[in-house]
């Protein structure tokens, strides 16, 4: 097993001790996500939605960053289909200390997080009665590194959609 490997724990009230000190960077987004974790919006999006919210360790119990996959009742497809309920990742974030890291793009951060994510919402899915075709979720137009790694994960910008303050939906497909 790599040094590198992650370990996910479902986030609770507990872990909040060890997130003392965490920072996604003092940058608009990071500052956004460092206070999502750290504040009440995570607690409050696990009791009124159902969102599972995870931690991510290494080997030594360091918090790398966390995730979350949820559900939103959007009209689908935007912008006038009918009121439906579909996967979506809240938020993610990852310590300003393991941004880009490890070098080693096989085991880069990001990109064990979002394969844990994409695949608790693929499982998530299959338990529904009414499958969800895509996991989506928001972006800020600005945010360069979130948007690459989405696309790395084959996330697609739905052309001519925003909401809320100019962010963009991203879609990926999921299995049916
Ligand atoms: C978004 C985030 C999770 C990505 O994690 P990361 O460790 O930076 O990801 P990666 O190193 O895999 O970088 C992703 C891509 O963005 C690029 N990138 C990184 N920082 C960048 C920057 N400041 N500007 C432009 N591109 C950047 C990387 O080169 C990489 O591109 P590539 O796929 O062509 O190699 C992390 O930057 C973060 O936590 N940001 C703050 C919180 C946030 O924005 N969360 C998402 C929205 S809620």
């Amino acid at each position: 097993m790599s040094e590198f490997q992650l370990y996910a724990d479902e986030f609770c009230e507990a872990d909040q001790v060890d997130l003392v000190g965490f920072s996604c960077r003092d940058t608009k987004h990071g500052r956004y996500c460092t206070e999502w974790i750290l504040g009440p919006d995570a607690m409050e999006s696990i009791a009124n939605y159902g969102t599972k919210v995870w931690l991510f360790r290494n080997a030594t119990g360091q918090i790398v960053g966390y995730g979350s996959v949820g559900t939103v009742r959007w009209r689908w497809p935007l912008p006038d289909g009918s009121y439906t309920s579909l996967l979506y990742i809240p938020m993610l974030g990852i310590d300003r200390r393991f941004q880009g890291q490890p070098p080693d793009a096989q085991w880069r951060y990001s990109r064990q997080i979002m394969n844990h994510l994409i695949a608790e919402a693929n499982s998530l899915n299959r338990e529904r009665k009414k499958p969800s075709e895509y996991l989506l979720l928001l972006v800020d137009p600005k945010n360069e590194a979130a948007i690459k790694l989405y696309a790395r994960f084959d996330f697609e910008l739905l052309p001519g959609v925003t909401r809320g303050l100019g962010h963009r939906v991203m879609k990926h497909r999921l299995y049916q």
